[in-house]
């Protein structure tokens, strides 16, 4: 039995949790805590970086402490420490990594220094029974790819976002509507209301035989749609969100459709493989729709997360400190925070990703 402490600053929650990992690789997590920022960054409309920095020097402290408390826990009784090292928000890994050198190197504790990629992807394990290989779908604010995950450090992306990601997409769509941010669940409460067929947006990519995302045409087209509406109507918002939803639900049916081709492609023996999905646009019911058809049409084991570990958290840091230890993957206090750490590092950044690579 191993009890790790993780550490979670990448964007806008400060978070840590301690976890348990048994000699079977069963997982119990102890304590999770986490402190939202959103009410700091809800007037700009987004995650401001210094705000987020600074309000993790002012309460991480604290919830190392509580969560510490929770678990019953010592440093002295800890097997390690995670943190989060990248990718993220610069400042803000920087202020959760140092706190956990400053841990492992006061109590003589190995550290991990984890890719916060690598935390959603191996927080299905820490719940069931996941064997590798398995399908990832990760769709947050900051991130939308496809990878297989084929063991602790070992990933093979299958697709990603060339320009937005998809919380991102829904997240301007809701500022164009005047919706308040984060704008996913509230262009979701809306689009219930509205008419998915009232406007023809593009499905972004559909048919390519590739599992690559576009979302900036589609923001494009809805901006578009918004401006020769002029002054909207309640039910012209209704419908502009449902046919925005309608069209991102169709092209992730369609791209998923060619990841499981391209996964079955790359592990013919696999037969019933796993598909986690990840982040926190998984909470959208149309899209969980859309996964659970795609589950039960290509006899896949649909996996998504309680809404508590598929956002942002420090269990599935912890976690993944934890299977990275079992392994002896542990890391030097020298180690660097990084701003731009790809899961899977010997693909080159997909087109229009930006001059410093890929997002993700
Ligand atoms: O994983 P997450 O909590 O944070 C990171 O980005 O790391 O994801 C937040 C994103 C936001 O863009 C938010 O608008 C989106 O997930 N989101 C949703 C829903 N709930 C959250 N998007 C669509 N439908 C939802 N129900
Ligand atoms: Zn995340």
């Amino acid at each position: 039995m191993t009890r790790i402490l993780g550490i979670e600053t990448s964007c806008d929650e400060t978070a840590a949790a301690v976890v348990a990992r048994d000699g079977a690789g069963r997982g119990t997590i102890l304590s999770n805590v986490v402190l939202s920022q959103l009410k700091d960054h809800a007037p700009y409309g987004g995650v401001v970086p210094e705000i987020a920095a600074r309000a993790h020097v002012n309460h991480l402290d604290r919830l190392v402490a509580q969560a510490m408390a929770e678990a019953g826990l010592t440093y002295s009784e800890l097997d390690g420490v995670a943190a989060t090292a990248g990718p993220g928000l610069l400042g803000g890994v920087i202020v959760g990594l140092t706190m956990a050198k400053a841990i492992a190197l006061a109590h003589g504790k190995p550290l991990m220094a984890v890719n916060h990629l690598e935390g959603h992807a191996l927080t299905a394990r820490l719940l069931d029974d996941v064997d590798f290989p398995y399908l990832l779908l990760l769709i947050s604010g900051g991130h939308t790819q496809f990878q297989i995950v084929e063991g602790v450090g070992r990933y093979h992306r299958l697709g990603t976002t060339i320009d937005d990601a998809l919380g991102e997409a829904f997240d301007k769509v809701a500022k164009l509507l005047g919706l308040g941010y984060p704008g996913g669940p509230q262009v979701e409460v809306q689009a219930r209301k509205g008419d998915p067929r009232r406007f023809a947006f593009p499905r972004p990519l559909k048919g390519r035989k590739d599992c690559n995302f576009s979302f900036s045409g589609l923001k494009t087209a809805v901006r578009e749609a918004v401006n020769d509406l002029g002054l909207l109507t309640d039910q012209d918002v209704a419908d502009v969100c449902a046919s925005f939803e309608a069209a991102v639900a169709e092209t992730m049916a369609d791209r998923l459709t060619m990841a499981v081709h391209l996964f079955r492609a790359a592990h013919p023996a696999v037969e019933n493989p796993a598909l986690i999905v990840a982040g926190g646009v998984a909470a959208n019911q149309k899209l969980k729709a859309v996964f659970e058809q795609a589950a039960e049409r290509f006899g896949l084991r649909l996996i998504v997360p309680p809404p508590k570990l598929c956002t942002d958290n420090a269990a599935m840091i912890a976690w993944a400190g934890a299977e990275r230890l079992a392994l002896g993957l542990t890391d030097d206090l020298s180690v660097a925070a990084r701003a731009r750490w790809p899961l899977d590092e010997t693909q080159a950044p997909v087109y229009g990703s930006g001059k410093l690579g890929a997002k993700a």
